[in-house]
């Protein structure tokens, strides 16, 4: 990689950051960037703690070799596993002018504002429901609010394997959905928290009264970024701004090639990292 390029790092288990790193890179596109799916250990949504800690331990400090000021963990799983023992822990020890944001955060302070009912619904890995996050730091916000959780462990694997059209996957998503949704008739917000599930969007969406909102995180974790960088100038200068995008994956790169499209929208050539 050209040594002058201090990219920011983007980090997700595999494909579904590229739902997140869209629309960053459609808000800020003169910065460069450096994606990395770590496919060859993912999923990580039926992980545990420790696995997906030194996975994205691992994946963090590797972005950061590659001159990255500031990595984004663009994934929901590693945002609740990892994040915190990361910024707490590690980074003192690794490079204390680096840093490292999550999605959860900025998903939590724009939700919290848009439920009238102050019911609030998630749709997560198990990992990310396990973790309880969401509930965790929306009462952060405003401990009125209510937060309701429903893992959906099939739904990653459905959309992986270009199934998530199918009868079987219809089943899995109405089957869940209304399992949230039973769990408070006053639900009137609700989150995509898992980066794939912006991909199947419109069959949520088919099994949820009109009153409802679906929020996705891709354009709220953009437009939080975009407002972190004008807080930190010392951070937004030490980025380059040259409109690059580098991408690399863990497992086979003719596979991430085949699949990033539907997550990312266009065209991806990936090149192979082993770590
Ligand atoms: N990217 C992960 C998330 O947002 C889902 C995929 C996985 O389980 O690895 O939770």
């Amino acid at each position: 990689m050209d040594k002058k390029l201090t990219p920011i790092g983007i980090f997700d288990s595999g494909y579904g950051g590229l739902t997140v790193f869209k629309e960053i890179e459609a808000l800020m596109p003169s910065y460069d960037y450096i994606y990395l799916g770590d496919n060859a250990r993912a999923p990580y949504g039926s992980r545990s703690f420790e696995s997906v800690y030194q996975y994205t331990l691992s994946s963090v400090k590797w972005l950061f070799e590659q001159g990255c000021p500031l990595v984004i963990l663009a994934c929901n799983t590693a945002s609740a596993k990892a994040l915190r023992s990361i910024q707490q822990n590690d980074l003192a020890n690794i490079d204390p002018a680096k840093r490292v944001l999550g999605v959860i955060r900025p998903t939590a302070e724009y939700i919290g504002a848009h439920s009238k009912s102050k019911a609030i619904g998630v749709l997560a890995t198990k990992g990310t429901v396990h973790s309880n996050s969401y509930p965790i730091e929306i009462q952060h916000i405003d401990a009125s609010l209510k937060v309701y959780q429903q893992a959906c462990p099939t739904w990653v694997p459905l959309i992986e394997n270009n199934e998530y059209e199918t009868a079987g996957a219809a089943f899995f998503i109405e089957r869940d959905v209304k399992s949230l949704l039973a769990q408070n008739k006053e639900i009137d917000t609700l989150l995509l928290g898992c980066t794939h599930y912006p991909i199947i969007e419109k069959q949520i969406r088919s099994y949820l009264p009109e009153n409802i909102q679906l929020i996705s995180q891709g354009a709220i974790v953009a437009n939080s970024l975009e407002a972190y960088l004008k807080r930190h100038s010392p951070m937004e200068l030490a980025i380059s701004k040259h409109g690059t995008q580098q991408f690399y994956t863990t497992d086979d790169v003719h596979d991430f090639n085949q699949h990033a499209p539907l997550f990312y929208g266009k065209p991806i050539a990936a090149k192979h990292l082993h770590l």
